[in-house]
């Protein structure tokens, strides 16, 4: 018997084996308390992040505020890893991957945001990561050109979201606002470039659905 009829059933399994692995590997780094992240905190552009003396009221804001937005990440972690996965195109896979690391960076960025503000992640990460995992699936199975639509409504609302943030963060906590403008440019950066690619426009009631949920997740990550 030809032996490569023999060792190809195996590869293809220690293949499959091997990409579940570094998918459980990225959702227990996602969920973990420091995730690896390749830029720097974006500093630049607002100077000394030295410590400015805020409230105990406004550091509890912007922790609460801080919190949502590294559940947001921890959600596109797990997003883009479902996307990449239901994908039959190695161009897309790699640029979910692509996006994936930019939000890497993002969930980094709020993690250690978070510390700084005495403040912790939510409760309910494992349960995030999990619901986005199957959204970002479901998404998939709808098509590329559909995955990439939902890619850029997802990433449109962030960006709108964001901007809120922006207007509620405490005019003090200047570390906090760099983050949120570097990751709302990010996010737009994301969106144009699913848009690039092809991305089907989503129907009005798949939208408005997106925005219940969101609006229900960020009520949720604001207490717990
Ligand atoms: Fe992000
Ligand atoms: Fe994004």
């Amino acid at each position: 018997m030809n032996p490569r009829l023999l060792q190809a059933p195996v590869s293809r399994r220690l293949s499959r084996q091997d990409r579940l692995l570094a998918s459980i590997g990225r959702a227990l780094s996602a969920v973990s308390a420091s995730p690896a992240g390749g830029r720097p905190l974006p500093l630049a552009d607002v100077g000394d992040r030295a410590p400015v003396a805020l409230s105990e009221v406004e550091r509890r804001e912007s922790g609460a505020l801080m919190r949502v937005n590294h559940v947001g990440e921890v959600c596109a972690q797990a997003l883009y890893e479902g996307q990449a996965a239901t994908s039959a195109d190695p161009g897309l896979q790699a640029f979910f991957k692509e996006a994936a690391a930019e939000e890497g960076d993002h969930l980094a960025w709020t993690r250690q945001r978070l510390s700084e503000l005495g403040a912790r992640p939510s409760l309910l990460n494992p349960v995030w990561y999990g619901g986005a995992l199957l959204l970002g699936a479901v998404a998939g199975r709808f098509g590329d050109r559909h995955s990439l639509g939902f890619m850029v409504e997802t990433e449109r609302q962030v960006e709108r979201h964001l901007a809120g943030h922006l207007e509620r963060l405490p005019v003090a906590d200047v570390g906090s606002r760099a983050i949120v403008e570097h990751m709302r440019r990010d996010e737009a950066g994301h969106a144009d470039r699913a848009q690039a690619l092809g991305a089907a426009p989503m129907p009005g009631p798949v939208r408005a659905v997106m925005h219940l949920a969101a609006r229900i997740m960020t009520a949720t990550a604001h207490r717990i």
